[in-house]
């Protein structure tokens, strides 16, 4: 087993049987974290295959990205400024509508790489051609909880098919990497009888699931004339919420509606720029958290947003309850951190990560602190939710692997992904032209 430690680092573990941050040691053997040490306590029980000077870095954990579409990178600054219906209906789908497997293959390495490179560790994805999503997840060496959108208006069969396939051929896989989830896109998209198929797949496949939840306010005034429920009331009447769900968005819900997701176990992705960005409105966090709801942090997919950036993301969800609350003392900066790493870690499903800890997966980042925006620092957390950015993010370690050091992607070769996804983009922006 290989063996790696870092060395005089100011360590942020999130573990609440610690202190905020200390300076220390943090070794990792093989997969998992083998110790953390706080000075003047050392580790030195060697050998080695690396020896990291952290003296410049803080040591946390990686980042959880709960929701996004990786491959719509290819998107990026492809359509802007337009309502989330016809930014959807007129721009996106059309030009999806051409994307080819390997157009997906190449625009989720980009986003792989733009992720890695801003300290994300796991990342959720609701797309197509999944296999190759899950083949760019695998060679990348990040974690990932993958699924392939269904669309349940005509039929949708096929989708349930190929899930079952996907589920098959790539739960658990790449050493455990690897969660396959079931992904209806949303309560609009998918009627519900198709729910109900989806739910008895769920059953069948012991898998837990992924929507789009009340994102817009035309949505939930729809849902209520079409179905005289709220879309959170018409799923809990489905079932939907017996099987774990991960519901992204939820911007605009009642208070019966917080209640119902609390009361059934419900986990949110937040996706603040994309709510902001689309003017879908700003998601009741604070309440949310009140009512216990684990509440993770997303950057949906590069189009809307227009970035993969979740040290931004995490900056938007502490300001914008403060702000829009008039309260600065709520949504702290340890809150907002928590949200973008262990949060997301439980509200996927994933055990032992999102804090650091011995025996914990050796999932985690280092920031650099020499840097005139993240001088002095007074407080490390603070300095990482207020003053640091992605491009921070220096060292990445997914299962003990390095993925990124001093910057450089370890496993992907950037260059060619730069290439290979602006080929593919200007393929289909040729190809949608066309048609
Ligand atoms: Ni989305």
């Amino acid at each position: 087993m290989s063996k790696t430690v870092i060395k005089g680092a100011v360590i942020v573990t999130l573990d609440d049987s610690r202190p905020d941050n200390f300076k220390g040691d943090i070794a990792v053997n093989g997969t998992v974290i083998e110790a953390i040490t706080e000075y003047p306590q050392k580790f030195e029980n060697g050998p080695f295959e690396k020896v990291i000077d952290g003296s410049s870095y803080i040591v946390m954990p990686g980042l959880v990205n709960t929701h996004g579409h990786a491959a719509m990178t290819l998107l990026r600054s492809y359509a802007d400024d337009l309502p989330l219906k016809e930014w959807l209906e007129e721009k996106i789908w059309p030009i999806e509508g051409q994307m080819q497997a390997e157009d997906v293959y190449w625009g989720t390495k980009l986003a792989i790489a733009e992720m890695i490179k801003s300290g994300t560790t796991t990342f959720t994805d609701m797309y197509m051609y999944m296999d190759r999503v899950a083949e760019a997840a695998d060679e990348s060496g990040i974690r990932a909880v993958l699924s392939r959108g269904l669309i349940g208006i005509d039929g949708g069969l096929e989708g349930l098919t190929e899930s079952e396939e996907f589920i098959k051929n790539w739960q658990g896989a790449a050493n455990g990497r690897i969660t396959v989830t079931l992904g209806p896109h949303a309560p609009y998209t998918c009627p519900p009888e198709f729910l109900k198929k989806v739910i008895s797949l769920a059953e069948k496949t012991g898998t837990s699931l992924q929507i789009h939840l009340s994102e817009t306010r035309g949505e939930v005034d729809s849902c209520l004339e079409e179905h005289g429920k709220t879309p959170p009331e018409l799923l809990k009447e489905l079932g939907i919420f017996n099987i774990n769900t991960l519901a992204a968005h939820c911007v605009h819900l009642s208070d019966s509606d917080i209640d119902i997701l609390a009361e059934n176990g419900v986990n949110v992705a937040h996706n603040p720029g994309s709510n902001l960005k689309l003017g879908s409105g700003i998601a009741p966090v604070a309440r949310m958290l009140d009512k216990g709801i684990n509440v993770g942090i997303g950057t949906d997919g590069a189009s809307s947003n227009n970035n993969l950036d979740m040290i931004e993301e995490m900056r938007l969800t502490a300001l914008l309850s403060k702000g829009i609350e008039m309260n600065p003392t709520l949504l702290d900066a340890k809150t907002a951190l928590k949200m973008s790493t262990i949060t997301g870690a439980k509200a996927l499903g994933i055990a032992n990560t999102g804090i650091l800890k011995e025996g914990y997966k050796a999932d985690l980042i280092a920031l650099r602190t020499d840097r005139p925006h993240l001088v002095p620092m007074h407080d490390p957390i603070a300095n990482i939710v207020y003053s640091s950015a992605g491009a921070d993010i220096d060292l990445v370690m997914v299962d003990g692997d390095i993925l990124l050091e001093n910057r450089k992607l370890k496993k992907m070769d950037e260059q060619d992904i730069l290439n290979k996804a602006a080929e593919c983009t200007n393929r289909l922006i040729r190809n949608g032209k066309d048609n």
